[in-house]
């Protein structure tokens, strides 16, 4: 039998949306009644705090189960912290004032441990890593074992220096260059993509500032759907994300009823990108 693609790793620059993509193609395989555990690797600025209101009961965390002696597939289970808005995702990081510090050493051993158990317990799992993958033995581990790696980037300097310093690290055969793909993230109005490109050595796909992720970030609601017409050309991308690394696709309809808003919106001119290029451009 075939093995399909299910292990997603985003890696990249801080602040170029790897977490926000991450919750975000989560929710559109969720809304397709596929189950995803999102891994949230970050030891250093645990994420569920940020995604989850506080109190939500979360007794196990990552950290434990990459430390603990022996982990079975319910320990991991038992881990899995559930959303309120969708049945289909559930969550797996470290819990709110933890750090590294709190356990022993995690080893590779221990993280591919977890990994390989994980492919067994949901359709899709997206594995979001630490910005800084090279001080986090779990978010380097996810490199390797990932079917498809999203690498995401900042159209700015900041960006381009992390891809300098953190591309060379991914040299070798273990990280499968061939199965990476490279995203713009977060490119806000008036930044010059095109300039970054040969930077980053070609670009898959361009995900656009929207105000209102912005405001689901604040006010903690990025597990739900979005409603403005721009956020349509968000959508479009993930929806592209999907069908190349998992051969998603994400009803036909879906899509082009949104192209064709976005289109309407932009005759209408209420708002303008200015990226949108054919097929291909980029
Ligand atoms: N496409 C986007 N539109 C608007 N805001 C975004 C977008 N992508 C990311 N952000 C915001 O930028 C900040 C960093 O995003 P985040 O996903 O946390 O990045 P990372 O995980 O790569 O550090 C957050 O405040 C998030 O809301
Ligand atoms: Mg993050």
């Amino acid at each position: 039998m075939m093995k399909r693609e299910k292990v997603l790793t985003i890696i990249g620059s801080p602040g170029s949306g790897k977490t926000t993509t991450a919750v975000k193609l989560a929710r559109t395989l969720a809304a397709r009644r596929k189950n995803v555990i999102i891994v949230l690797c970050d030891p250093f600025t645990p994420s569920i705090p940020a995604l989850l209101p506080a109190g939500i009961i979360h007794d196990i965390s990552l950290g434990y189960l990459l430390t603990a002696p022996g982990i079975t597939q319910n320990d991991i289970l038992n881990a899995c912290v559930p959303i309120s808005s969708s049945e289909y995702i559930s969550l797996l990081g470290y819990r709110t004032s933890e750090s590294l510090m709190n356990y022993p050493k995690v080893t590779r051993d221990k993280a591919l441990e977890l990994f390989i158990s994980l492919r067994y317990l949901a359709d899709y799992i997206i594995i979001d890593s630490s910005t800084i993958f090279e001080a986090d033995p779990t978010s380097f581990v996810a490199i390797e074992i990932a079917d498809k790696v999203l690498k995401m980037g900042t159209a700015n300097l900041k960006g381009i220096s992390w891809f300098q310093t953190h591309t060379p690290m991914l040299a070798d055969s273990r990280y499968h260059k061939d199965n990476h793909l490279m995203a713009i993230g977060n490119l806000k109005v008036g930044q010059d993509w095109e300039a970054v490109t040969g930077q980053y050595g070609g670009i898959d796909y361009i995900l656009p500032y929207i105000a209102e992720l912005e405001q689901q970030d604040n006010e903690m609601s990025l597990f739900e759907p979005m409603f403005a017409p721009e956020s349509g050309l968000y959508q479009t991308e993930i929806n592209r994300i999907l069908l190349d690394v998992f051969e998603f696709q994400v009803t036909q309809n879906v899509i082009s009823k949104k192209k064709k808003q976005i289109k309407k919106e932009i005759k209408k001119g209420s708002f303008q990108m200015p990226f949108i290029k054919n097929k291909g451009e980029y």
